[in-house]
């Protein structure tokens, strides 16, 4: 996508965040600085105002610790705060809604939305979980509308994931994936379902992070250091399938069993993992697994991987340490500990035929 002479990408131009919170204000603040004439708005004239003394903050608190230029200063000043939904959408080139993650909220504010918006001006919903179909179904002239879940906090998380419905212009995902791409984002176009890829996942990890808590097997600082240090060490490099490639799909094949004998059905591996073991595509180590190596490969990506755990080592050593609160029971407070256990105990109390 070509850009312009201040080096804002050719589409958009003007931007509408509608629901300027923790999400939304980290993308206007984004928008902004990469040139785009952006509006806001919010619940009320009030929350409005809030909003955008928070994105003023935030942005002069990035420019001191000399994260973004002080051009992005200047350029956050000139977002404009409207209090009205249809004067914010009016004549506008793209639409981004994060307002609560309720399905009430969403359905009003896209159907109103959607009905003053221009008729080519792409929407977008930043929903971490709702079906965009679902959605769509509340968008006047849905095919202009698709999904676009960003992470927080949003300027500085790369991925985004787009996500069309059934009948989403293919025009549209490729012209706000290209935008994406302009302003330093890596859009992946995944496909709609409840919580998409990434909260899928990262559901599945949350969920048994808080049954190794509630099972007492570890606090949550320490969970949240065994994550970090392990598997999540590697994270910023390889996704899953990469990793149990270089670590052996057989070994993983076995692992799995075990668990899967303690914990049931929820840790039932899906069918690809058994099928390619029994091909014998067990990994790097034998040249295909997910993906196929040749040896030159396999070897040039070992060594590239050990280069990049060395380098990120040496990062984090550079780095200054990040002291948080402690609370209670080494992060659990003492009130929620104790209502998880009697929690527990009621649950274990409770019969059968109830
Ligand atoms: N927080 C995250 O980590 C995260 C990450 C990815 C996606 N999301 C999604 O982004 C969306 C926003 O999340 P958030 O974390 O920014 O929430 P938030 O509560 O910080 O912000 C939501 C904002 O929307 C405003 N709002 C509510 N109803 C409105 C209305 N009718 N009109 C205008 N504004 C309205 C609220 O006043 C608030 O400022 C949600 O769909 C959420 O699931 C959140």
């Amino acid at each position: 996508m070509a850009a312009d002479e201040t080096g804002a990408p050719a589409w958009p131009k003007t931007v509408a965040v509608i629901g300027a919170g923790t999400m939304g204000l980290g993308v206007a603040e984004q928008f902004a600085a990469a040139g785009l004439t952006v509006r806001i708005t919010d619940r009320s004239i009030e929350a409005t105002a809030q909003a955008y003394e928070r994105l003023m903050q935030r942005v002069r608190g990035h420019a001191a610790a000399g994260i973004v230029p002080p051009q992005a200063v200047e350029r956050c000043a000139a977002v404009t705060a409207h209090p009205d939904l249809a004067a914010t959408v009016a004549d506008v080139d793209f639409i981004f809604e994060a307002v609560f993650e309720q399905q009430d909220v969403k359905y009003d504010v896209l159907a109103r939305l959607s009905r003053t918006a221009r008729p080519d001006a792409v929407i977008v919903s930043n929903t971490s979980s709702f079906p965009i179909d679902d959605l769509a179904e509340h968008v006047l002239n849905a095919a202009r509308f698709l999904g676009l879940h960003w992470f927080n906090p949003p300027e500085w998380t790369p991925g985004v994931e787009v996500i069309p419905h059934d009948t989403t212009d293919p025009a549209a995902v490729t012209q706000v994936a290209d935008f994406l791409r302009a302003i330093g984002k890596r859009p992946v176009v995944v496909r709609s379902a409840p919580g998409f890829v990434a909260n899928r996942i990262q559901n599945a990890l949350f969920r048994e992070a808080l049954a190794c808590v509630a099972d007492g097997l570890a606090s949550p600082r320490e969970v949240d250091e065994v994550c970090r240090d392990t598997f999540g060490f590697r994270m910023p490099f390889f996704g899953p399938f990469l990793i149990a490639d270089m670590a052996g799909l057989d070994v993983w094949e076995s692992a799995a069993g075990t668990m899967e004998r303690a914990y049931g059905e929820r840790f039932k591996m899906p069918h690809i993992l058994h099928d390619l073991v029994a091909q014998g595509r067990l990994g790097t180590k034998v040249g295909a697994g997910f993906f196929t190596y040749t040896p030159e490969e396999r070897d040039h990506l070992l060594l590239e991987r050990d280069r990049r755990y060395a380098a990120l080592n040496d990062l984090l050593a550079r780095l200054p340490p990040v002291t948080i609160g402690s609370s209670g029971r080494d992060g659990l407070s003492a009130e929620i500990a104790e209502g998880a256990e009697n929690a527990e105990k009621e649950t274990k109390e409770v019969p059968n035929d109830l």
